[in-house]
């Protein structure tokens, strides 16, 4: 990342981008760009409701711990998501976010 930049990030599919504080996470950083994630659990890496996929700067993006990997691996989508509650930000990402079908017969079924 350069020296003295804010890191940009760009949500699909609604194609919304912004800078935002490095160390800041993917949900914060959603929701300070207008982008309401679902985050059932409060953030606390127990729900993966605020899953998304990184399409591009994985490698500016915080490690993942144990308790993401955790509930990433047990959700079945360890090596295709990461949480946004638990990922921060440290240079450019593009990502993914699910778009959930939430109705009375329906439960959630994002990808
Ligand atoms: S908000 Fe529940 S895992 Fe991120």
């Amino acid at each position: 990342m350069r020296a003295g930049v804010m890191p940009k990030i760009t949500i699909l599919p609604d194609a919304v981008s912004g800078e935002i504080k490095t160390g800041t996470n993917l949900l914060k950083s959603a929701e300070m760009l207008g982008v309401e994630l679902l985050h059932s659990c409060g953030g606390m890496a127990a729900c993966t409701t605020c899953r998304i996929v990184v399409k591009q700067g994985n490698e500016n993006l915080s490690r993942i711990k144990l308790a993401e990997e955790e509930v990433l691996a047990e959700a079945g989508i360890l090596h295709s998501h990461r949480l946004a509650c638990q990922a921060r930000v440290f240079g450019d990402v593009i990502f993914e976010r699910p778009v959930w079908t939430l109705g009375r017969d329906s439960s959630l079924t994002g990808d």
